[in-house]
């Protein structure tokens, strides 16, 4: 057996892709127009909520969900501590104060059953996240957002397609956020779309993305192109994410001869999840963890440990001088569970036992297939066995 291996890159662009951005240059119409809008209505589509709408990527989009829900100084916004940074970070860029609410262990989303006691009066919006293609346990979050008649914001940066007893993810919350990054499952370099059935805030958002309203507006706008490599990748996403599941199911069972150490992480029963990356529970403590990976790495394979969580980013535990923006939960006009508390000092249990050291990502974008998973396989027994 050889000892590395060249996994499959992700994007692969082809002909169609290059197509499309030809057809923009050749128009000469580059910012947001007839591609955006066109791609704008095949993602709310394909998602199922009435509009989407088109921006320069997520980050913004997290942004402008709170924007356009009026969210501001003094307001609470519940989030999960174990996502991207921007999942929390655009708390702070509305002014907000950030709630860490803990992950459960089976999909790693916002635990409901800790949600409803960091509700608070303060609390504006509730953002959770699907991690890597599992679905959160959402139906439990909505029913307890519904309950408060507090607003759900998905993030679903990482869940193109997938669903929960044949509903999409990304149509369970009062707004959802997708990033097309260069690296997820539908990608257009930079681009965030925001899917919504609510009028008002989708008009609100068409205001804030574009400057000039009369109230503070940014330049959110996606991009032509952007646009019109999403229409490519909206067309392929079923496929891809066909193949990613079955690729997943593979390494399932691959996974079973290597340690009683690794386990697959697994979505439950009535959902589709799609495997922007498979998670790798690890069940014990492993001696020189970080060495295996490397090895691992060094022969080709898209492993690693995952994310640290968020409460204990320099964001919300600033050791030098605080941001000219001040820091929310410091503001006189805030009165609410942080005052007077430090991030880093939150108990958290579950994210404290998983992130990062027992929880791996595994990539398996297509054109991964058998032959990389076998060769993962065999390299992962080779370490891990026990
Ligand atoms: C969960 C999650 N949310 C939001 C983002 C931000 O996406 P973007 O790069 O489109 O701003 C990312 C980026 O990786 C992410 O992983």
């Amino acid at each position: 057996m050889s000892t590395s291996i060249k996994w499959p890159s992700w994007p692969q662009y082809g002909q169609e892709e290059y197509t499309a951005v030809e057809k923009v240059i050749r128009s000469n119409q580059l910012f947001a127009a007839k591609e955006v809008q066109l791609f704008e209505e095949q993602f709310s589509t394909y998602i199922g909520t009435k509009f989407a709408i088109g921006l320069g990527n997520a980050t913004e989009g997290l942004h402008l969900a709170l924007a356009a829900l009026d969210i501001g100084v003094g307001d609470e916004v519940i989030v999960t501590p174990y996502s991207w940074i921007s999942t929390a970070s655009c708390i702070l860029m509305q002014n907000a104060v950030p709630v860490f609410c803990d992950i459960e262990p089976e999909s790693f989303g916002m635990d409901p059953q800790k949600l409803e006691e960091k509700i608070t009066e303060h609390t504006k919006a509730i953002i959770v996240v699907h991690m890597f293609g599992y679905p959160s346990k959402i139906r439990e979050l909505q029913a307890i957002a519904q309950k408060y008649d507090i607003p759900l914001i998905e993030d679903a940066s990482h869940a193109h397609g997938a669903s929960v007893n044949g509903k999409k993810i990304g149509t369970f919350g009062a707004l959802s956020v997708f990033s097309l990054h260069q690296r997820k499952s539908l990608s257009v370099g930079d681009g965030g779309i925001i899917c919504t059935d609510n009028e008002e805030i989708k008009d609100k958002i068409y205001r804030l993305r574009s400057f000039g309203d009369f109230e503070l507006s940014y330049n959110y706008r996606m991009t032509e192109f952007a646009g019109a490599l999403g229409q490519v990748g909206l067309r392929k996403l079923d496929y891809h994410n066909s193949q990613r599941i079955q690729n997943a199911q593979f390494l399932t069972e691959l996974l079973k001869d290597v340690s009683p150490a690794l386990e697959m992480v697994c979505v439950r029963e009535d959902e589709v999840g799609v495997f922007y990356a498979v998670l790798i529970r690890v069940n014990t403590e492993i001696e020189h963890l970080d060495k295996k990976l490397l090895t691992l790495q060094c022969a080709g394979i898209p492993i690693r440990k995952t994310w640290e969580p968020l409460h204990l980013h320099s964001h919300f535990n600033p050791t030098n001088k605080p941001p000219a923006r001040g820091l929310p939960w410091d503001d006189p006009r805030y009165s609410g569970i942080m005052r007077n508390k430090t991030f880093s000092d939150l108990e958290l249990p579950m994210v404290k036992k998983y992130c990062p050291h027992r929880l791996l990502e595994f990539y398996v974008h297509p054109p991964t297939g058998l032959t990389e998973l076998e060769f993962a396989a065999e390299m992962l027994k080779r370490e891990f066995l026990l």
